[in-house]
């Protein structure tokens, strides 16, 4: 039988930190599966490209039998020409001291340009998940450059939140990883989130048994989950980078491949209007994916404790669009 043609595999930012994690992942077929060859087009900007240059080298001398081709590319056109899936994690990281919010400006026209490229050259079926922070509002923002690409197409990662949710999870509880499931993040991907464990599947008990410890809830794990990028952050000197390849892998996998119908993960998706968050709002939401498309897990009971605080998240987001689509 033969194999399919390869997925072209835009990663911009590839000689970063999180580029570098990810790429040798995806080349080893951990992001699109063990039968999917890929051809990876590495974008950076042009003061960046002896170190792409070295990645490349790399990539080759790992000889992955799934990987067809390697280019390093300074020109956004090129690198989207044809392209399936585009990760966007080339951005300005945020530097200690630096908070989130002030990346807003540096990176939005960065995600203006890059959806207006996609727009014209990418391949139809092309899906984005924006990395580069704050990733939220730089998807809704390189959405609206592209007009002919629908807006569920272009998603943030959230994932890493759900990760770093569900194993404070289980280390409260006392369990494997694999015991926690309907774990939700909602909102954005910053110090607002809501890391939601009511739903939650806990072995054989339920998140809410955990959530009623209220103490526990909202001194100890609401804010390490929420505070763990910057507590990384201080720790490294450097933003987090291997977890958030492998949440970004994560992400795109589930994507592709399928979520269990029964579970659900965590992803942010220019909003429906569901559970009231405003429409075209890029929030995190509890998501199945089925058929290749993420879909919001619609229904979930959302108690008054859980209400606010997606409110106040989400009128951050609300915050950040009007901030980056007014400048
Ligand atoms: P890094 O500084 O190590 O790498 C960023 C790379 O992007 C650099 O090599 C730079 O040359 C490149 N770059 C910048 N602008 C570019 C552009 N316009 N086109 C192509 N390449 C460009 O940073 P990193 O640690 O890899 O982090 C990347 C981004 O991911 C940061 O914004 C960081 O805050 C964010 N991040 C997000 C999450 C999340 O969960 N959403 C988690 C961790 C980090
Ligand atoms: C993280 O959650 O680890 C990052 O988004 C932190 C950051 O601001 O780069």
């Amino acid at each position: 039988m033969s194999s399919p043609a390869p997925a072209v595999v835009t990663v911009t930012g590839a000689a970063g930190s999180i580029g570098y994690a990810s790429v040798f992942r995806i080349a080893a077929g951990e992001m699109l599966g063990p039968d999917q060859p890929v051809a990876l087009r590495l974008l950076e900007l042009p003061q960046a490209i002896p170190a792409a240059v070295g990645t490349a080298m790399e990539l080759d001398d790992g000889a992955f039998g799934l990987l067809k081709s390697v280019e390093v590319l300074d020109d956004p056109r090129k690198a989207f020409d044809g392209a399936n899936f585009g990760l966007l994690i080339g951005a300005r990281p945020r530097t200690k001291g630096m908070e989130r919010a002030d990346l807003l400006a540096a990176n939005s026209s960065i995600f203006a340009s890059q959806g207006e490229v996609i727009n014209e050259v990418a391949a139809d079926d092309i899906r984005v998940i924006v990395v580069g922070n704050p990733a939220n509002t730089n998807a809704a923002v390189a959405a609206a450059h592209a007009p002919d690409v629908p807006a569920e197409r272009f998603t943030a990662l959230t994932r890493l939140d759900h990760n770093r949710a569900v194993a404070q999870l289980a280390h409260r509880a006392n369990v494997d990883v694999g015991e926690i499931s309907r774990v939700t993040i909602w909102g954005n991907h910053s110090a607002t989130q809501y890391p939601d464990i009511f739903h939650a599947r806990v072995g054989r008990r339920s998140g809410a048994e955990y959530a009623a410890d209220r103490e526990w809830l909202v001194d100890d794990f609401i804010p390490t989950v929420a505070k763990r990028g910057t507590a990384i952050l201080e720790a490294r000197g450097a933003s987090s980078a291997a977890s958030a390849a492998n949440a970004t892998i994560d992400h795109v996998r589930d994507w592709v491949l399928g979520t269990p119908t029964d579970e659900w993960t965590s992803a942010a998706l220019s909003s429906t209007g569901a559970y009231g968050i405003p429409e075209g709002l890029v929030s995190s939401f509890p998501v199945r994916s089925v058929d290749g498309r993420w879909e919001i897990v619609e229904g979930l009971e959302i108690n008054e404790f859980s209400r606010a605080r997606i409110d106040a998240s989400v009128a951050e987001l609300q915050a950040e669009r009007d901030a980056a689509f007014n400048r």
